[in-house]
């Protein structure tokens, strides 16, 4: 990888990019804005619900780059020292303070073996943790006391991670922490590339498991538009979903998409794949499985359509 904006670095990073997109269902857009940043040298935000192609482009540059991916979960639990890293308190009482006994957390790993850090939840981060990581972004090393200073390779990248549904602490980011990062938004797919996935994750082939797909995938994207749900699922439930219902089938010796039980089990399917979730608003009293009985009915019996196969 180079950082030079030369002839010779765009056709590299053309080529990345093709080879890149062979990992991924669509996301052209997403794949070659995040490419441009990261070969820009800059570090991104993505900003997106969960199970939205995040971790599988980020998982598919590197690998095409050769170099790690470190995964990071921001909680209130992420302090500074757990992300720097700290020094072996047995053999610091034993040898003292020294660079021998250092062990380094994540930040110092991907700096040193120019990996990407990726930090998921970057808003839930402690204040004091956001500031040392912006440091060593903004200075490509940081200072490591009774270590030394620990320059990053070239390669070293911040990508972070943000839920926009997640309501805690979204807004606490500040205006600086803003302004020094670049951004961009990741949004559901579209339901055709959601079935893709589906069938490329579950391996679906037939009839059946072809119904089951865009069934989940149907039933998945409702739970998003519900009034009830805050947040509903990403496609991971629909992947599940059409596991769980091919086993149902089986055990249920359900072989034809136009059979009488089909319905049921794909409801059945879905509480054990989707309630679990579903967010529902605070101020809503019901459960995830009467919101979900809904969204069936309005599925199954409501759409004429599909409530009568064939
Ligand atoms: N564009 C895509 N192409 C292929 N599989 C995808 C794509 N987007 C998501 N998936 C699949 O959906 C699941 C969730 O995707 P993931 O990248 O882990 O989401 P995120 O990191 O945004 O939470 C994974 O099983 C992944 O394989
Ligand atoms: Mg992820």
């Amino acid at each position: 990888m180079s950082n030079t904006a030369t002839g010779t670095a765009q056709s590299a990073i053309a080529e990345t990019q093709k080879r890149v997109a062979a990992h991924l269902v669509g996301r052209e857009r997403e794949l070659e804005l995040t490419l441009a940043a990261v070969a820009a040298g800059r570090d991104i935000l993505l900003e997106g619900p969960p199970g939205t192609s995040k971790t599988t482009m980020l998982k598919a540059i590197t690998e095409e780059w050769g170099i790690p991916l470190l995964f990071v979960e921001g909680n209130a639990d992420l302090t500074p020292a757990k992300l720097v890293g700290h020094h072996n308190p047995a053999r610091v009482l034993k040898d003292d303070y020294s660079a021998d006994n250092f062990v380094a957390g994540p930040l110092i790993e991907a700096m040193q073996q120019g990996g990407f850090l990726y930090i998921e939840e970057f808003n839930r981060a402690p204040e004091d943790t956001l500031n040392t990581l912006l440091t060593a972004m903004a200075d490509r090393s940081i200072a490591v006391p009774r270590v030394g200073s620990i320059k990053a390779l070239p390669t070293f990248r911040v990508v972070a991670s943000m839920n926009p549904y997640d309501n805690v602490g979204t807004t606490r980011l500040s205006t600086s922490v803003h302004d020094r990062l670049n951004r961009l938004s990741i949004d559901y797919q579209d339901a055709a590339a959601e079935e893709d996935i589906v069938t490329l994750r579950t391996q679906a082939g037939g009839a059946l498991q072809q119904r089951m797909v865009t069934d989940a995938v149907a039933l998945t994207r409702a739970t998003r538009q519900h009034p009830d749900i805050r947040q509903g699922s990403s496609v991971r439930g629909a992947i599940d979903c059409v596991l769980i219902a091919t086993q149902l089938a089986d055990l249920r010796s359900l072989s034809d998409p136009a059979d009488a039980r089909y319905p049921e089990l794909l409801y059945d399917a879905m509480i054990v794949s989707l309630s679990g979730r579903i967010h529902l608003d605070e101020a809503i009293e019901s459960t995830p499985e009467r919101v979900l009985r809904e969204i069936w009915e309005d599925h199954f019996i409501l759409e004429p359509a599909i409530a009568e196969p064939g």
